[in-house]
């Protein structure tokens, strides 16, 4: 025959019990928040929506802007990406889409409609409206982002790889 539990006994095992639910409960969210980054891979392609081509002027450069967010470990880092649309015509496959990415020192050009040029604020380089270089340092044009597609419902998208 066994034995009554002593109330002191009882409280023991309750008190070890509801440290074990609240351990649970805590622990495990907190355990799987610190491991998730390190199991987790970053995409480093995509296709990213740059806006409505129908919102793009022909002629003119639309600029357009989007952050990728990079996990490395526990460490997240957010960076900024840009550049402009310019549509030679009404076909909706004549773009020309450029990274706003100096060449030289990667600065963020903007584009000037009094001087019709990109400019650079870092050291003054400048680009005409097909990117090529003008004048400055950059050793060569501005970037492109050769891929693209618009949607079905006319959205235009670019293809980003990381580099
Ligand atoms: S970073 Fe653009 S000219 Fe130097």
């Amino acid at each position: 025959m066994s034995e009554p539990i002593s109330r002191r006994d009882f409280i023991k095992g309750i008190t070890a019990l509801v440290g074990g639910v609240i351990t649970t409960v805590v622990g495990l969210p907190t355990i799987a928040y610190l491991i998730d980054p390190a199991l987790r891979e970053s995409a480093k392609e995509a296709w990213i929506p740059v806006g409505k081509l129908a919102d793009m002027p022909v002629g003119m450069p639309t600029p357009f802007s989007f952050t990728r967010v990079q996990v490395n470990g526990w460490e997240r880092t957010a960076t900024s990406h840009g550049g402009y649309v310019i549509r030679k015509s009404e076909d909706p496959n004549d773009l020309l889409i450029l990274n706003s990415k100096c060449t030289h020192l990667a600065c963020t050009v903007n584009w000037s409609e009094n001087d019709q040029v990109y400019l650079c604020p870092c050291h003054d380089a400048k680009f005409n409206r097909e990117g090529q270089v003008l004048d400055g340092p950059p050793p060569r044009p501005l970037d492109r982002f050769a891929e693209f597609r618009v949607t079905a419902d006319g959205v235009l998208e670019i293809f980003y790889k990381e580099s």
